[in-house]
C-alpha cells in the first residue's frame, strides 16, 4: 500500500464527473483501493474519493476511526463504495460543518440530507445498500459529491467559511450543539 499525494482545489480532475467502474476492471483497481485506504488513514480525513488522488473513477472510501481529525464524528467502519447511487434522500436537512482534504485549512457549513439510502458495489463488485443518517450521511454525500465534480464550497454559504483554527475557537461549540444527537 502506498500513501498517495492528495490533489488540491484548482486541479481540473476535481471538477470532472468520474467514470463508472465496470465489474471487469475492478480486479485491476484493487491496488488503487488499498492506496485510497492507506492515504485516508495517513491524512486523517473521514473519507477519500479517487479523484482526490487524480483518478477519475467512481470509487471512494469512508472510514471514521479514533484517529480522524473529526473527533466528534460517530465511528464508521471501513466502507469501499464503487458506483454509488443515492436511492433515497430525506427532504429533512442537517447543516454540517465540513472540511475536505482537497481544501487545505478550510471549513464550511453544508446542508446535507439527514437520511440517505445508497446503493453501491463493494470492492469485490458485490451489490450493497447503505442506510445512513446524520453526520455519517453527510460524509457519504461529501464523497459522492467528489465523484460528480462537486466540492463543499459549491454548497456552502461562503460566510460560514473558516480555517480549522478559527472553527475550534469560534464555531465548534455551536456546531456541536446544533448536531447534538448525531455525534458520538
Ligand atoms: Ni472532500
Amino acid at each position: 500500500m502506498t500513501v498517495l499525494p492528495i490533489v488540491t482545489v484548482g486541479d481540473p480532475v476535481l471538477r470532472e464527473r468520474a467514470a463508472e467502474v465496470s465489474p471487469e476492471e475492478l480486479p485491476s483497481l484493487q491496488e488503487l483501493i488499498d492506496d485510497l485506504i492507506e492515504t485516508r488513514r495517513a491524512a486523517g480525513g473521514a473519507g477519500l474519493a479517487a479523484p482526490q488522488v487524480g483518478v477519475s473513477k467512481r470509487i471512494a472510501v469512508v472510514e471514521v476511526d479514533a484517529a480522524t481529525r473529526y473527533s466528534y464524528k460517530p465511528l464508521v467502519p471501513l466502507t469501499v463504495i464503487v458506483n454509488p447511487v443515492v436511492e433515497h434522500a430525506s427532504s429533512e436537512m442537517l447543516l454540517i460543518n465540513e472540511g475536505c482534504l482537497s481544501l487545505p485549512d478550510l471549513r464550511g457549513d453544508v446542508p446535507r440530507h439527514l437520511r440517505l439510502t445508497v446503493r453501491h458495489l463493494d470492492r469485490r463488485g458485490q451489490p450493497q445498500v447503505a442506510t445512513l443518517e446524520g453526520l455519517t450521511a453527510g460524509t457519504f454525500q461529501h464523497e459522492i459529491d467528489h465523484l460528480d465534480g462537486m466540492l463543499l464550497v459549491d454548497r456552502a454559504d461562503p460566510r460560514s467559511f473558516s480555517t480549522w483554527e478559527q472553527f475550534e475557537r469560534h464555531h465548534r461549540e455551536a456546531f456541536l450543539q446544533r448536531v447534538a444527537g448525531f455525534v458520538r
